[in-house]
């Protein structure tokens, strides 16, 4: 099959969160399954011109914005950096060139309508420029789900016989962000106001990218099976609930994986030490890096929690920072590597200073670091209020730390509980929202580290031994897109 990822942000080459990573690692496997895959995404400041060579393709691709031209071009790299994956990068100085990726830490862009339409229709006329149709394009997120009704609606694209036949697959990876913008979009894209309706992509007297990225594409999904049904509900469903239920029998959970070879203990070049499942020496190397790097104090005995995360209002932090002092006042360790909302950043530098020696904080993106988190921690704390997926929990999990986690999404899905037995337990589920929900799992935590040291190590090497891979999700996107080549397109 030819498939066209269309993505935000790729790694290794612009990251913010999971997406990356998906965006990043599917490809390679579905290349590896023999498939046509590319990857397209704008190439912002961000993206290292000196380390990832890129050559230009097409000197000048133009998009009709309300009447005003916008002029970029498209850069093309393939190299190690993406497994030998062509990938794509739509190059506009003015809309791309700039400090942030969705916007400044106060806030987004105000134009983001203009920079994701400008990827998005610069993505499809790109295609007809390099003679390349692919019949699936896997489109993520808000960012890019105006290419779903550009290609039913759009005048130089509907009657063009190059783009009959692409379908789409949407991933939804994050509800809650759903590219809010103004109506006007529709005129100034060259798209017919019919699409504002409430069956289209309108919302709230506005227009969400993300909407028509469910409303207009073939296909759904999302990155986990529980966050499938999750998103059907009020509770989970940020306003889209009814949307998704319209879309029930389109809408699929798939499980991320990883990038094993990213993420390997046994051969990560960020670690101090190498490791294996059968073979954990080298983790005390780890453990002793971790403990530099965030300057605690710890025996070999204490445990050391980790929290590898964007700080948003998603990730559950305040229960965080609401049980830490009890944490270390039972002795354990904690250690953060975080960077987003201020007020968040400041909590837990007050804690770092209110407890030196016992909580250690770095407010920072920091890749190389999470890799020695992950390998040098005990357990690692995910409490979110939601989580589609979540990835920390996974390498958790093949680095041996013990992954602790809100029973959601996919963090309901990737980690079994203590309950259903050691011989399968590869962590810990926090049933309720609430500090108190936290600190009573977390009891249990410091209770199985202290007395039950066998049940800890089975339960270490039940993690460090499952199978992460992007081998069967690959397999399940597969049948996802043949199913949207033969049964057909969306009905809106
Ligand atoms: P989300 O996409 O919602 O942020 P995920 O768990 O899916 O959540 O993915 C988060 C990704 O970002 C992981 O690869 C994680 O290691 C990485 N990450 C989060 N915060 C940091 C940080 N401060 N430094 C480096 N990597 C980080
Ligand atoms: C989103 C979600 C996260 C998921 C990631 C990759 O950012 O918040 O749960 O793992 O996308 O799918």
């Amino acid at each position: 099959m030819r498939i066209l990822m269309v993505a935000s942000e790729v790694a290794p080459f612009v990251k913010t969160g999971g997406l990356a990573d998906v965006a990043g690692a599917l490809p390679r496997e579905l290349a590896r399954r023999g498939h046509d895959v590319r990857i397209i995404l704008p190439r912002y400041r961000a993206v290292d011109f000196e380390k990832y060579r890129m050559l230009p393709l097409m000197r000048r691709i133009q998009v009709d914005w309300g009447g005003e031209t916008i002029a970029g071009e498209v850069l093309r790299h393939a190299g190690p950096a993406s497994g030998g994956i062509p990938v794509y990068f739509v190059h506009q100085n003015f809309l791309y060139d700039r400090e942030g990726i969705y916007g400044t830490k106060e806030r987004a862009y105000e134009d983001n309508d203009r920079r994701f339409a400008f990827f998005c229709l610069a993505s499809l006329y790109a295609l007809k420029a390099m003679d390349w149709a692919p019949e699936i394009l896997h489109l993520h997120d808000w960012q890019t789900g105006l290419v779903a009704p550009l290609l039913r609606h759009h005048r130089n694209l509907c009657n063009d016989s190059f783009y009959f036949g692409m379908r789409t697959v949407f991933t939804l990876h994050n509800l809650m962000h759903q590219g809010m913008v103004s109506p006007e979009i529709a005129g100034r894209l060259g798209l017919p106001w019919s699409v504002l309706t409430p069956e289209g992509m309108e919302f709230h007297g506005a227009a969400s990218l993300l909407k028509a990225g469910l409303v207009y594409s073939t296909r759904v999904t999302t990155v986990s099976p529980t966050y499938a049904r999750e998103v059907q509900t009020e509770e989970f469903g940020h306003g889209m609930d009814g949307v998704l239920r319209a879309r029930a029998h389109a809408l699929h959970g798939i499980l991320n994986g990883i990038d094993e070879q990213e993420w390997n203990p046994a051969s990560d070049a960020h670690l101090p030490a190498p490791y294996a499942a059968d073979a954990l020496d080298g983790r005390k190397a780890c453990r002793e890096a971790v403990l530099e790097a965030f300057g605690i104090d710890a025996s070999d005995r204490t445990p050391v929690f980790g929290v590898v995360s964007r700080m948003d209002a998603q990730k559950g932090l305040d229960l965080v920072e609401a049980v830490a002092p009890q944490l270390v006042q039972h002795g354990a360790r904690l250690v953060l590597l975080g960077s987003g909302l201020t007020p968040l950043e400041d909590a837990f530098r007050r804690l770092a200073a209110d407890h030196p020696g016992r909580i250690g904080v770095r407010i920072e993106h920091n890749v190389p670091l999470s890799h020695r988190v992950f390998a040098g921690i005990d357990a690692l704390l995910v409490p979110s209020r939601f989580e589609p997926c979540g990835l920390t929990q996974m390498y958790a999990m093949r680095y041996g730390a013990l992954p602790v986690v809100r029973r959601v999404g996919g963090l309901a899905d990737s980690v079994t509980d203590l309950a259903a037995g050691e011989e399968v337990a590869t962590g810990f589920h926090v049933p309720e929202h609430t500090p108190e929900s936290l600190w009573t799992t977390l009891e249990q935590v410091l209770e199985v580290h202290a007395r039950r040291p066998a049940t800890w190590r089975r339960m270490v090497r039940n993690g460090m031994t499952q199978d992460w891979s992007w081998r069967t999700p690959a397999a399940d996107y597969e049948r996802v897109y043949e199913d949207a080549l033969k049964n057909g397109d969306a009905p809106a």
